[in-house]
């Protein structure tokens, strides 16, 4: 099981997307097992994107990321990283796919609604840095065996 950082930006929460959005990720079958809404500091949005100081789009992705509050959430599943990624679609809206979260809600590249940590060392870092002792929770879901193949004793 991994788990991944999901962020709804600033764009999902006012343009009123919040429910349509976790839906996306819930029907598709990942847990969720944190989840709160926020106003990230300009300290948190600097460390959150320190990978990307110094770009061109680093100030105004700052910007954007703290101008009003997001909805952070922590997602688990087999292969949580790379399936919230694919469901999120390509970074820019303008070029995302059909049927993805980017694609279907959005047209701007900066606004582009959602993020999701991208390797699990990120995922690790990342939900250090938006979640306290104690806000993930370890939960057992009664649908998992409808949810995965357990009969090997994994999920699968
Ligand atoms: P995210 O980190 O937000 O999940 O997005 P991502 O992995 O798909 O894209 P990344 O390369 O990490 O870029 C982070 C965010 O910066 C903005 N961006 N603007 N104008 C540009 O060239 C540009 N490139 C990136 C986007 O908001 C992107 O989500
Ligand atoms: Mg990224």
């Amino acid at each position: 099981m991994e788990t991944t950082l999901i962020i709804l930006k600033p764009d999902a929460v006012q343009r009123g997307l919040i429910g349509r959005i976790i839906g996306r990720f819930e029907e598709k079958g990942l847990q969720v097992v944190g989840l709160k809404l926020m106003r990230i500091s300009p300290d948190l949005a600097a460390r959150h994107y320190e990978s990307h100081q110094g770009k061109p789009f680093y100030d105004g992705l700052v910007k954007f990321m703290t101008s009003s509050p997001v909805v952070v959430m922590a997602l688990r599943g087999v292969g949580a990283i790379a399936i919230c990624r694919k469901l999120m679609g390509a970074t820019f809206g303008s070029n995302a796919e059909p049927g993805t979260i980017r694609g279907d809600f959005g047209v701007s590249n900066s606004f582009n609604l959602v993020h999701g940590s991208d390797a699990s060392e990120s995922a690790a870092r990342e939900l250090e840095l938006f979640f306290g002792a104690g806000e993930i929770q370890e939960l057992d879901r009664a649908i998992e065996g409808w949810v995965y193949d357990i009969s090997s004793g994994e999920p699968e």
